[in-house]
């Protein structure tokens, strides 16, 4: 009887087919249980068919994925918490009576960083470590319309400012929000030269505590000292390298958000094109 009993179950195993599929956002906890089990038994949870831990009459025996000192795991004879979900902890759980979980870590980001000049690329990434066919929806600021692709990597193009705010991204009922921080530099389009005149043409971020500009420089077609000027972040301070000409001047001292040049005796031809300033990096903590 109770042979027949085994065997029927094992029959409604295969035939429900028990694994279920999970998916979690990164940095939460995940529990898991295992159907059946009884501490007269013990259990034995593995990850990826590597042991985490066995638990025979309350005692834990650890396996060699999970070290003495790690607090990854919280295993119980009917349940497994994960901690702390990072991509790497997808893949199949399993408890030896059976229960199997498929699990899906969801991670999103932007790269290079989350504050990015304008005109400057990026990549928006909605992670679904193991499936990488799910299908996303993306929701883009400011309002949190749909946006066109479904892929997991979307690249943005030469960045402006309506990138800027809140980019959503939904898979398989999860949300993650990631913001996405365009810095608009101000430059020459809106200058009125007067020719023969001295003109400043403005240059400046806005005010954003805990980044730091690395490099950059104005760029001019017909006005090689402008282009030959670049920013210097060798001294403990940015500098402009470059040096004053008839034409130009360069403000002298340490640069934060104003990236301003002068113009002298200002005329058609030494019209510039834009300021670069590129690779605004975010300090990491
Ligand atoms: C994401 O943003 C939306 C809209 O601003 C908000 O309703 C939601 O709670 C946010 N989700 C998370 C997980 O922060
Ligand atoms: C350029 O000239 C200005 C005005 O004369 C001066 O203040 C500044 O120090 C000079 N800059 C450099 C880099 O020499």
């Amino acid at each position: 009887m109770s042979t027949f009993m085994n065997i029927l179950f094992l029959v409604l195993h295969i035939l429900l087919g028990e694994c279920a599929v999970l998916y979690r956002k990164a940095g939460t906890d995940l529990t898991i249980q295992c159907d059946g089990a009884s501490s007269k038994d013990g259990v034995e949870w593995k990850f990826k068919d590597e042991r985490i831990a066995k638990i025979v009459k309350g005692f834990k025996l650890r396996g060699p994925i999970f070290p003495s000192g790690s607090n990854k795991y919280h295993p119980d004879t009917d349940s497994l918490r994960i901690t702390r979900l990072e991509s790497s902890d997808s893949g199949r759980y399993s408890c030896s009576q059976g229960s199997e979980y498929d699990v899906h870590v969801v991670s999103a980001f932007v790269q290079p960083g989350t504050v990015l000049p304008q005109s400057s690329d990026a990549e928006l990434h909605c992670n679904v470590e193991g499936d990488t066919k799910a299908k996303v929806q993306w929701l883009r600021p400011p309002d949190g319309q749909l946006y066109h692709e479904r892929k997991q990597i979307v690249p943005l193009k030469s960045l402006t400012l309506k990138d800027n705010g809140q980019w959503t991204c939904q898979v398989q009922g999860l949300q993650i929000n990631i913001t996405l921080t365009v810095v608009g530099l101000q430059t020459t389009e809106a200058v009125e030269g007067t020719v023969g005149r001295n003109v400043v043409l403005p240059c400046s971020l806005p005010q954003i505590t805990s980044r730091r500009v690395v490099g950059g420089k104005w760029e001019a077609v017909h006005l090689p000292e402008v282009s030959t000027a670049t920013l210097d972040n060798t001294q403990k301070t940015l500098q402009w390298k470059g040096l004053n000409t008839s034409r130009v001047i360069f403000t002298n001292g340490p640069l934060s958000i104003n990236y301003d040049i002068k113009l002298i005796k200002y005329s058609l031809e030494m019209k510039v094109d834009l300021c670069v300033l590129w690779s605004l990096m975010v300090e990491r903590s």
